[in-house]
């Protein structure tokens, strides 16, 4: 005991100075001065180096205490930090199936930023060659020029469009308008159906009476043809029956049928017809055979009747011949004969008859003539050793040519015998002579 309370005390004493040795250094050096004070420069050299050891131990044993206590205090923390590890670990496993389970959908998302990485690619390559497209097709001056002018043209375009618009809105009114006349032209075209059935059934019905006029008409037909005939047959052979109507009739005759004639009644009486006429017109006499023969002129100036029907007629009955002349002084006169005739073509219309003269006139001037044959530029019957016709440009009943000529020309040798009585007018009219 006492041992231990000898240690405590020099162990208080020791820890004394081991707390003033090991207070802070300042603090030492201060304690330390303070000794040395205290103790003189002798005492505290001797205590030093134990003070000194002291400290040492005592640094050592609170360094020890202390490590021991941060040991513990590390041992127990140590074992937070075990238990803790093994939580973490805990933690870490699961954490780490969690890991896998994002790894699994991390290398599925990858999986499909891979897809999606491959179509951007490809819209890459497309947007790539669009581009390549898009810078091909970069306009050029040309392109605008050709833009600019295309501008103008749509400018144009649109305006003639204005343009079609006005004429198609126009069309479209005339259309509708068209379209209501058409109903209206229906509309009429089916009343003028109707009508025109209205007018079938009366065309039938004209048609069976036209049927019936039809064999009325036939039987009136026949009538007529009848009226016909005889109307034929009471065409005259002279102009006896026209004595009050003279002028342009048709008589017929035995070898010349029906043949239009002028008719008198002033000069002589009625039913005169007139075969040869000049009143001064300028109509040629100077004419061949066939002209003569067929008749030649108009019934209102110069003309001759023709050889053939005179022939016709005066074979056919008895006739009688009128000659009226006017001298140029203007005196009229007459030459008649009562039995004038002429022979066929054959016989050359030879002047065959004259008959009885009677007249005003104070020679019998035609008589010459009687017998001789007709002569005309183209066929000389004549006595005379030329051709009278040709010498005197007019066909006639000429011998050694003639002593009256009113085929002549009008002048010096148209007269009433010889060239001292010239005339300006001459008529040759024949008539039936029973009436006399
Ligand atoms: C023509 O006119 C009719 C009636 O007015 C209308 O309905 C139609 O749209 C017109 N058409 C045109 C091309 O204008
Ligand atoms: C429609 O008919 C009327 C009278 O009949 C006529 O004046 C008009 O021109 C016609 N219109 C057309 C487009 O034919
Ligand atoms: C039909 O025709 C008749 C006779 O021609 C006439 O009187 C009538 O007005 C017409 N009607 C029409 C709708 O044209
Ligand atoms: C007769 O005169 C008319 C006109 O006066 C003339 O046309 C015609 O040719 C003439 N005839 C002859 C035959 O000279
Ligand atoms: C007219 O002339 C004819 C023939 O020359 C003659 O016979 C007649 O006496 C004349 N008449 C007159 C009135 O001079």
């Amino acid at each position: 005991m006492v041992g231990r309370m000898e240690k405590a005390i020099f162990l208080v004493l020791i820890l004394e100075i081991f707390f003033v040795a090991t207070a802070t250094t300042e603090e030492t050096c201060k304690s330390e001065r303070e000794i040395e004070e205290q103790c003189g420069p002798h005492t505290y050299k001797t205590v030093k180096p134990m003070l000194d050891y002291f400290r040492q131990i005592r640094n050592e044993l609170e360094l020890s205490e202390f490590k021991e206590k941060q040991l513990s205090e590390l041992n127990s923390n140590l074992m937070d930090k075990y238990h803790e590890i093994v939580k973490l670990h805990e933690k870490v496993i699961k954490e780490a199936s969690l890991i896998d389970q994002y790894k699994n959908q991390i290398q599925s998302k990858e999986n499909e930023l891979q897809l999606y990485k491959e179509k951007v690619d490809k819209l890459e390559s497309d947007i790539e060659l669009q581009k390549n497209t898009i810078n091909g097709l970069t306009p050029n001056s040309k392109l605008f020029e050709h833009f600019d002018k295309c501008k103008e043209k749509l400018v144009v375009e649109s305006k003639n469009l204005e343009i079609c618009e006005v004429q198609l809105k126009k069309l479209n009114s005339s259309v509708i308008e068209k379209d209501e006349n058409i109903s209206g032209y229906n509309a009429k075209i089916q009343n003028v159906t109707e009508n025109l059935k209205k007018i079938e059934v009366q065309f039938d019905e004209s048609q069976t009476k036209l049927k019936n006029k039809e064999k009325d008409q036939q039987v009136c037909q026949g009538e007529v043809d009848k009226l016909n005939e005889a109307l034929q047959n009471s065409i005259p052979s002279s102009c006896v029956p026209f004595g009050q109507y003279p002028g342009y009739r048709e008589i017929k005759v035995l070898g010349s049928g029906i043949f239009s004639v002028l008719c008198d009644s002033q000069l002589a009486g009625p039913g005169w017809i007139v075969i040869q006429q000049r009143v001064g017109g300028n109509e040629s006499f100077d004419r061949d055979w066939a002209t003569y023969r067929k008749g030649f002129g108009s019934f209102d100036k110069d003309f001759f009747l023709g050889l053939e029907n005179i022939y016709r007629l005066t074979n056919s009955q008895r006739y009688e011949l009128y000659m009226h002349l006017v001298f140029l002084n203007g005196t009229s006169k007459y030459a008649r004969y009562d039995d004038f005739k002429i022979s066929d073509e054959s016989q050359g219309y030879v002047l065959r008859s004259l008959g009885e003269f009677k007249g005003s006139v104070n020679v019998d001037a035609m008589r010459y003539s009687q017998n001789r044959k007709f002569t005309t530029l183209d066929r000389d019957n004549d006595v005379a050793s030329s051709n009278c016709a040709v010498a005197y440009k007019s066909g006639w009943w000429h011998g050694d040519c003639f002593n009256s000529n009113f085929n002549a020309l009008y002048g010096i040798d148209f007269f009433w015998y010889r060239k001292f009585n010239p005339l300006k007018v001459a008529k040759m009219l024949i008539r039936p002579n029973k009436l006399i």
